[in-house]
């Protein structure tokens, strides 16, 4: 095995030292290299929508031509021409790294554009609670590898993250926990408290920081999508307000209750002056909705669940979470929005507006797009960023399996049974449980969501994994250089780096560790 290994690096090795191309993350469509260098500082000329090049793209779709740009290197000047500010803002982000990788300009000339429309970054923010200032400083990393979605997970059992003026109880209490970490957390059994009490860990987010956050991202074209759970991972919301929990067999509310009652009204006007909030906050055509992971064990015994089964003429307690999503995305349809979720809602029956978010492997995507439905693929084979990124002896806790640099790279979105038109893309996710701090979120994040960038805008055929990881190591020290953590590619395990995933991983742990063996 240790032989294979070193094959393997060594044949990484000899393509890296062969490897051309610009030292850019991702790599461009196309890239060719003329003599000479262009001095600097230059003055930078910027043509946008000019009917040449307008129609040198005409066979592209819509939103590949909004961001295409081409950028041209001469001894005597630079030009980019696009045919949109977010088009110049893509050419722009890939003269900084160039410039950034070397003093000399290389002549070049580049056309670029991207392969899918959805490029994006969950982030949970409930689990751990990173702030304002963190979250720019990511929308400012993602714009530089031409991501262009941010996903803010902010709400789950944890903690709520978002102001709600008609529902105070949500910032005042439910987004404080006793417990900084996680699972200090759900050992104390899950206490909520508020900002004054000691040892009280949370924050929100109020409407003024979002709307900052979202202009900020605005101008570097990226969009935010917010997500609101329901029915599942909403504890919190119970804890808060049991006047709308689902009701026990002794007849009183079930504030421990993991889901949302679909039973009770409360629960849907609460929901509504929510996602109206929301709304008013995020100028985002999606709103992602959950959907994942009810449990569903109150409303077999809840007396709302069940009046709300019999008027329905309901059988199973998972038509009530239809109920719940159907109720739910409708809103959003009639004020112009859709509705994102994850892969459980293919059996919500909701409409052909709603967009599905493969989690569950890739099986979500194929049923999904092969029904019509637009789907975001998110597998957590590939795209789980809280996974492990080397062997668990040497990495902080964390979990599922291991998503290495190269696994996470080797993901191609789409697969056989797939409606390649209804792909929008990909997203890298990171689920915070086992990340308490800013810093540890950025260990997990770099170099891996330069994988997830290059493989949502870069062609398919053009990836190659050696040049990749010279140019995600290079990167990385850029990144640091900025203040961002970033796992260190040198200290990388052989097996992580062949791309094992799994079983192999298990066995060199155990035989690390002579009590395993
Ligand atoms: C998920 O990871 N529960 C969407
Ligand atoms: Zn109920």
């Amino acid at each position: 095995m240790k032989a294979k290994l070193l094959i393997l690096s060594l044949l990484c090795l000899s393509f890296s030292a062969r490897a051309e191309g610009p030292a850019i993350i991702p790599a461009p469509v196309r890239y060719s290299e003329s003599a000479g260098y262009c001095s600097r500082p230059q003055k930078v000329k910027i043509e946008i929508g000019r009917r040449r090049f307008n129609k040198q793209l005409a066979a592209l779709p819509d939103f590949a031509r909004r961001e295409a740009y081409r950028l041209s290197i001469k001894p005597k000047g630079i030009k980019i021409e696009a045919l949109s500010e977010e088009g110049a803002f893509r050419a722009r982000t890939t003269l900084e790294q160039l410039m950034a990788a070397d003093d000399t300009l290389r002549c070049c000339s580049i056309l670029d554009y991207p392969r899918f429309r959805h490029r994006g970054l969950m982030i949970d923010e409930s689990r751990s609670f990173k702030g304002l200032d963190f979250l720019k400083k990511q929308v400012d990393a993602m714009a530089q590898i031409k991501l262009n979605v941010l996903h803010l997970h902010l709400t789950d059992a944890a903690g709520w993250r978002l102001q709600v003026p008609a529902y105070p109880a949500l910032a005042d209490s439910a987004a404080w926990r006793i417990g900084k970490s996680y699972f200090d957390w759900e050992r104390a059994g899950y206490p909520f408290a508020n900002a004054y009490v000691e040892g009280a860990y949370g924050g929100f987010y109020t409407a003024a920081e979002l709307r900052e956050l979202v202009s900020y991202a605005a101008e570097r074209f990226v969009t935010v999508i917010p997500e609101i759970e329901m029915p599942g991972h909403s504890m919190e919301v119970n804890r808060v307000y049991p006047s709308i929990a689902c009701v026990g067999p002794d007849g009183r509310p079930r504030s421990f209750a993991w889901d949302l009652c679909p039973g009770n009204e409360g629960t849907f006007e609460l929901l509504r002056a929510v996602l109206d909030e929301v709304m008013d906050i995020f100028p985002s055509e999606f709103i992602h909705i959950g959907g994942d992971e009810a449990v569903m064990k109150d409303w077999k015994e809840c007396v709302n669940c069940r009046r709300r089964m019999e008027e329905e003429g309901f059988s199973d307690v998972h038509e009530l979470q239809g109920y719940l999503m159907r109720r739910v995305e409708g809103y959003l349809r009639s004020h112009g929005r859709r509705a994102i979720g994850w892969d459980e809602i293919l059996d919500s029956g909701l409409s052909r507006e709603a967009v599905i978010m493969s989690w569950r492997g890739i099986s979500g995507g194929v049923r999904g797009s092969a029904a019509g439905r637009d789907v975001i693929l998110s597998p957590s084979t590939h795209c789980y960023l809280n996974y492990y990124q080397d062997l668990i002896r040497k990495e902080p806790a964390a979990c599922g399996e291991l998503v290495s640099l190269r696994f996470c790279y080797g993901y191609e979105p789409i697969a056989p049974g797939m409606d390649e038109s209804h792909i929008l893309g990909l997203q890298g996710n990171l689920w915070c449980e086992y990340i308490p701090t800013p810093e540890h979120a950025e260990y997990m994040l770099y170099p891996r969501l330069f994988a997830i960038a290059e493989t949502g805008w870069s062609p398919a055929e053009a990836k190659d994994f050696c040049g990749f990881r010279e140019r995600a190591a290079e990167l990385c020290g850029r990144f640091r250089e900025r203040y961002y953590t970033t796992f260190d590619l040198d200290t990388e395990s052989e097996l992580a780096r062949s791309g094992f995933q799994r079983f192999e991983q298990l066995e060199a742990y155990k035989q690390s560790n002579s009590s395993l063996r």
